[in-house]
């Protein structure tokens, strides 16, 4: 087989030198503190069967999507999935993407043209990030959370008539757990008349009522000009959407190229969809497992306190510690692992160098004593 070019076999060295090569392991039987699935939703049987029981009852014994949506792709599911999430997410629209991944490159490749700003938060998702380095528009960071440098930044570009302004940041930072002040960050752009986009990913399944996210709870989704969510996180499936006007849907659909380019979602994918929806708006379950879930949080955060350890503040189901130094975080990483709990290091390039950390993630199947247990070994490793 042809062996990889001296470039790229160079860069891989570069990432062995600096400690930072990526390798895939198995899923681990260590105590989760690593994944997306806040609620369990991913391993739970009960939905496993609810899926196989809808797509029977409705007759359908279709495997795949057949094609894009445009050619062939678009099975009744997606017409009933996106009804139900733009009823539940109160928007005019709801366009499901393959991923998140993909919503965002879709979105940010089509939507802001050129002679355009945009302007993101220097924490933003590499989904976001790699949709605007295919935009025409010229883009510019403000700093993490920092609205003022924002409102600065607007109104340096908002001179040019020609110029549309879009704004993105995160509901919850993906590496930071944290997140900004929305309502501030949707008034300052209906002041200026700027397109806010938020991502979702993370907020989707733990904030709002019946984990409608962070936009509904906080009462703006009418100040915001695009939602994206997804559904790897908590709703522990996959795929994406992007909440908007119908107008924005119509544009999507005709513009957005990891819309049209691609082989539509199974009908199994859609229902999917749907059935950890359901699982998620149930009364009973849903109160349970979110219930438990922020209890956890709020557990985690007095336990940080007693054992005076050092965190970036959150809120949120994602809590990191700085230890600055691939090698250094990886070690404290392992001597965790070895312990029996799935802590994961996050490494530069992925965070800015010094800010390598050690990324918790909390679940409603975390017990009060595991959390304990983790933090003590987190506090023996560190001090
Ligand atoms: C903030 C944020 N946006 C988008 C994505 C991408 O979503 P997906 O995993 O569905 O591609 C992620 C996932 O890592 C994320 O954390």
């Amino acid at each position: 087989m042809k062996k990889l070019s001296d470039k790229n076999s160079e860069k891989l060295q570069q990432r062995v030198l600096k400690n930072a090569i990526r390798v895939l392991g198995n899923q681990s039987s260590l105590i989760d503190f690593s994944s997306n699935d806040y609620l369990g939703f991913a391993k739970s049987e009960t939905i496993f069967h609810r899926i196989h029981q809808f797509l029977i009852d409705n007759n359908i014994k279709q495997n795949g999507a057949t094609g894009s949506r445009l050619i062939s792709g678009n099975h009744i599911l997606y017409s009933k999935v996106e009804g139900f999430l733009s009823n539940f997410h109160e928007s005019e629209s709801a366009t499901i993407f393959n991923s998140g991944y993909d919503a965002n490159i879709g979105f940010f490749s089509s939507v802001p043209q050129r002679g355009d700003v945009i302007l993101y938060d220097e924490f933003i998702h590499a989904s976001i990030r790699d949709g605007i380095q295919l935009s025409n528009a010229k883009s510019f960071k403000f700093s993490h959370n920092d609205l003022e440098n924002l409102e600065e930044r607007i109104l340096h570009f908002i001179n040019n008539e020609n110029s549309d302004i879009y704004v993105v940041t995160e509901s919850v930072f993906s590496m930071d757990g944290d997140s900004p002040d929305l309502v501030k960050a949707s008034e300052i752009c209906k002041k200026h008349n700027a397109f806010l986009i938020i991502d979702e990913a993370h907020a989707i399944g733990v904030f709002g009522k019946n984990g409608c996210g962070l936009i509904q709870q906080l009462n703006i989704q009418n100040q915001v000009f695009a939602r994206i969510i997804t559904f790897g996180k908590a709703l522990g499936c996959h795929g994406a959407a992007i909440l908007g006007s119908q107008d924005l849907q119509n544009y999507l659909i005709n513009f957005a190229r990891s819309f049209i380019y691609t082989t539509g979602l199974s009908p199994h994918s859609l229902a999917t969809i749907q059935m950890t929806y359901n699982e998620m708006i149930n009364e009973s379950s849903s109160f349970d497992q979110n219930h438990i879930l922020n209890s956890n949080i709020d557990y985690f955060l007095k336990e940080i306190k007693r054992l005076n350890l050092n965190f970036i503040a959150s809120h949120s189901t994602i809590h990191c510690c700085v230890i600055s130094g691939n090698k250094k975080v990886k070690l404290i990483a392992e001597k965790i692992q070895k312990n029996g709990f799935g802590v994961k290091a996050i490494l530069s390039p992925t965070v800015p160098e010094n800010k390598e950390r050690l990324r918790f993630c909390l679940h409603s199947y975390n017990s009060k004593q595991e959390i304990s247990e983790v933090l003590e070994l987190l506090s023996n490793f560190v001090k």
